[in-house]
């Protein structure tokens, strides 16, 4: 039965109240952000009812150059003009050519030097399957190492590597997965933090990967977050990455490095691999990539490369307009100094927000990395465990993002427990609309902990 149209509300509203209708009870974003979304330019959102927003979601960071960037509408335009096929498989184009080379160039030199890249179907997930799937054909084994928090996507393979209980899958072939401690100094798993928690995760994945009684047979890839997103924003130390590259190495596991999120300038490289220098024999890429259309691939060390024809098909693989839109955004970052301009106002975006925390006891814990930031909200007034942490307090930063949209703020909330108010700004962003988006989160957070129930 198709909903009545209530002709005297609002147009936003009517869409409003048919999406809650007709969509399914999955709905995520849309719950979030009652909004309706009908231009939008940069960092800024006009909904139905005209008020303008200032996005720090970026579509969960995919945009970043922000909504609607000349470059990449540029970039389709052409190829709309040009006449080019819009869906083409994985068949030979221009386009594809071209992003090829613009995705080549971007990569880590020595990586880029021997790697092949496969186009997957356009979501993140499916390059993990793809990257999953192909480590397990190189090596003839089934199992995975991932870690707490981490989080690859909703397909079946990804799912078992991603760490949230309340979506677990099994991993498709049988294999186990092995879940090892990803540091976090704040909510160190060791009870420890600091430093010393990131050591102890390294030394306790060597043991056990050693340990003939350990439980764990030889995997097929270790996957992991450099800068871990929707688990809260945890940077992990590069000195820990080194050593899982070093441990993984030593073994003879396959290590994929899941750069959906963090790819393309987000945490102030262009890679996230890069802060640490160490080479991964994939990378998962998905989000920038497309230029804000979708598209997803999977780099990886070209010795990896066993796959019969057709071990990794699907539909969407070439989509042009994405390919154009990927090559021209790829390459804006680079030239117009993006990657540094993430990682200066990132920096001082932290910097601030760590100003906050000494006069707003609510805010627990600020980390990130470059332009991927994470404000984690807690009870002032809980008992805090044994590294001093805060216990989170969901339910505030819910009253936060609530109260940042009425500022005309979108932030999301990301983190073990849904309590850390995520920042994933355009790399585009202003020195002012910086400051509009720090002014706004403060008095959010001050407001909402004034409300305390
Ligand atoms: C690190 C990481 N990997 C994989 C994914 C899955 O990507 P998609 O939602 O496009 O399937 C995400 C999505 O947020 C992600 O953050």
């Amino acid at each position: 039965m198709s909903p009545t149209v209530d002709t005297a509300a609002p147009a936003g509203d009517a869409i409003l109240r048919r999406q809650r209708i007709r969509e399914s009870a999955a709905r995520t974003y849309a719950r979030s952000f009652p909004i309706v979304p009908v231009r939008a330019n940069g960092m800024t959102v006009e909904g139905a009812d005209g008020r303008r927003y200032l996005d720090c979601l970026s579509g969960a960071g995919t945009l970043v150059l922000g909504h609607n960037h000349p470059v990449v509408l540029e970039a389709i335009r052409r190829t709309l003009d040009g006449g080019a096929p819009l869906h083409l498989l994985d068949i030979a184009t221009a386009e594809k050519d071209d992003f090829t080379t613009a995705l080549f160039e971007a990569l880590p030199p020595a990586f880029a030097a021997r790697a092949r890249v496969h186009f997957c179907g356009p979501a993140g997930t499916d390059a993990v399957e793809a990257a999953l799937k192909l480590m397990q054909t190189a090596t003839g084994r089934s199992g995975a190492l991932a870690f707490t928090g981490a989080y690859h996507g909703m397909t079946a393979g990804a799912l078992a590597v991603t760490g949230s209980v309340a979506v677990k899958a099994p991993l498709p072939g049988g294999g186990e997965v092995t879940r090892l401690p990803y540091p976090y100094p704040y909510r160190c798993p060791f009870g420890v933090g600091g430093e010393r928690g990131a050591e102890l995760s390294a030394a306790y994945t060597e043991r056990l990967l050693d340990d003939p009684a350990g439980g764990v047979t030889a995997p097929a890839a270790m996957i992991l977050e450099a800068v871990q997103g929707e688990g809260g924003v945890v940077p992990a130390p590069d000195d820990w990455l080194r050593t899982m590259r070093r441990i993984t190495a030593d073994r003879g596991i396959p290590l994929i490095v899941d750069e959906v999120q963090t790819g393309v300038g987000r945490t102030g490289a262009m890679w996230a691999v890069e802060h640490s220098g160490i080479e991964p024999d994939a990378m998962v890429l998905s989000k920038a990539i497309g230029g804000s259309l979708p598209l997803a691939a999977v780099v990886y060390r070209e010795d990896y490369d066993g796959w019969r024809p057709g071990a990794h098909t699907g539909t969407f693989r070439g989509n042009t307009l994405a390919m154009a839109a990927g090559a021209a955004t790829l390459r804006y970052v680079a030239a117009q100094g993006l990657v540094e301009r993430s990682r200066t106002v990132g920096a001082r975006m932290a910097a601030r927000l760590a100003g906050l925390q000494g006069h707003l006891p609510v805010i627990g814990d600020v980390r990130g990395r470059g332009l991927m930031l994470g404000v984690e909200l807690v009870d002032p007034a809980g008992t805090p465990d044994s590294c001093g942490a805060l216990p989170a307090d969901p339910a505030l930063a819910v009253r936060v993002r609530e109260a940042c949209l009425q500022r005309g703020l979108i932030v999301e909330l990301g983190g073990r427990h849904g309590a850390v108010l995520r920042l994933l700004p355009p790399l585009t962003i202003t020195d002012e609309q910086a400051d509009a988006v720090l002014d706004q989160l403060a008095d959010a957070v001050e407001a909402a902990a004034r409300a305390q129930p």
